[in-house]
């Protein structure tokens, strides 16, 4: 299990609901797991999971007493059902029976358990676990679809054979492979919260009315960047270039054409922002003037354009008083990769930069894939060919570590 994913269940609280299934037995070793993970544990037991494991079993696994009957004076005294709902980050039922299931589609509120699902603002989890048929079960499945409908997560079922004899989908999911979803659901929200502010795609450098100077970038870097901070839960601002991409519905994008454009949205947004990554490929120059007319060939046998500086945005931002507390360059490169990006990380006076050979036509520009070095002034991370929505994700890890 990655270690930063295992991380974020340490200080979490919560609350595991054991319904009535002979899988009952394995909620023992889900709370050990968390608790393991460093994580606080409560246990809500059904009658009809008291059948099948004592409360006794899980008061020693978990370290504090079970939580059984939704109207009993003595619990609800100490941490009743409404703080027990507001204590947890997240509720999981594990096993959940059918019939489970079938409760929380109608919304009941007649045990413990189910009062404290409907109070509770947390994300719940269900780790179903009954037999293939049941599983299959047309009742069971549409009662899945509604649960899904309204958010909430599955773990499993697997499949294979059970404790009935059958072979088939409905077994519980592994404790282990549990908790490695639920600290890749939070791991993905490691950016709740944040403000983050990305460039992608090319500029185009008006020369007439028909024609222009850019480069080959299509925003898929930048593009896979917005979408996963957006995922983890930033809000997410992309200012793009012109391309053919369509970013995720949680991310507002800002479209421009110009570099002069660019520069001017990034100044707006960076400030107060908390991370800014330059992904554009910026064009560097502009021409100095642009012809109000389509320049005519006629004659010539050869032209000249002048052009003038376009400005560095990212150079620009890393000075801004409102600064990011991060920023992240990349540099597209074809010799003496990291030397040429150790320049840049220096005299841009920004916190990291993303490195990619660019002459390797198998990456980079336009490719689906990417790969490169992340240098900071005290680190430098390899980071092999991979899917460019992969390699986001190891980028945004970095960024985390770095806020
Ligand atoms: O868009 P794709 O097809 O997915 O391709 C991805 C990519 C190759 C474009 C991307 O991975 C990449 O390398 N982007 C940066 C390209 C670039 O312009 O690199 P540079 O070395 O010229 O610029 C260094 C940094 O300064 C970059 O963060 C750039 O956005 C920024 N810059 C550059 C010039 C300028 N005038 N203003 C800037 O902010």
């Amino acid at each position: 299990m990655p270690r930063n994913a295992m991380a974020q269940l340490t200080n979490r609280n919560f609350i595991i609901g054991v319904t009535g299934s002979i899988a009952a037995y394995k909620s023992a070793e889900l709370v050990r797991e968390l608790s393991r993970a460093g994580a606080s544990v409560r246990v809500i037991m059904t009658a009809g999971a008291q059948e099948f494991i004592t409360p006794l079993t899980m008061q020693a696994v978990s370290g504090h007493p079970v939580h059984t009957e939704l109207l009993d004076t003595e619990a609800e005294a100490g941490m009743g059902h409404i703080e027990l709902a507001r204590w947890a980050d997240a509720i999981i039922i594990a096993p959940a029976s059918a019939d489970s299931l079938a409760r929380l589609c109608d919304g009941r509120a007649d045990d413990l358990l189910t009062s404290c699902v409907l109070a509770s603002p947390a994300p719940l989890f269900v780790a179903p676990a009954m037999n293939q048929g049941m599983w299959a079960n047309e009742a069971t499945q549409a009662n899945v679809s509604t649960l899904q409908d309204r958010g909430i997560k599955f773990l499993g079922p697997d499949s294979g054979s059970q404790a009935c004899g059958d072979i088939g989908t409905g077994r519980l999911m592994e404790p282990t492979d549990m908790v490695l979803n639920i600290a890749t659901h939070f791991s993905s929200r490691l950016l709740e919260g944040r403000r983050v502010v990305i460039t992608a795609g090319p500029t185009r450098e008006p020369i007439c009315p028909v024609r222009y100077l850019s480069n080959h970038s299509s925003g898929k870097m930048g593009y896979a960047l917005a979408n996963a901070c957006a995922e983890a839960g930033a809000l997410t601002t992309l200012i793009s270039g012109p391309v053919a991409l369509t970013a995720d519905p949680a991310v507002s994008v800002i479209r421009v054409t110009t570099a002069l454009e660019m520069h001017e949205a990034a100044i707006r947004e960076a400030a107060s922002s908390d991370v800014f990554i330059g992904a554009a490929a910026v064009a560097d120059f502009r021409p100095a003037s642009v012809a109000n007319e389509k320049i005519k060939r006629g004659n010539k046998s050869s032209a000249v354009i002048e052009l003038v500086a376009n400005p560095d945005i990212i150079a620009e931002v890393a000075r801004i008083d409102d600064r990011p507390k991060v920023v992240m360059g990349f540099a597209a490169e074809t010799e003496n990769t990291e030397a040429y990006a150790h320049k840049k990380l220096i005299e841009k006076a920004i916190d990291c930069i993303f490195v990619n050979d660019v002459s390797d036509k198998t990456i980079g520009f336009d490719s689906e894939f990417n790969a490169g070095m992340l240098l900071s002034s005290d680190a430098t991370h390899e980071l092999k060919p991979m899917n460019k929505r992969v390699l986001a994700s190891h980028l945004l890890n970095h960024l985390v570590t770095m806020l």
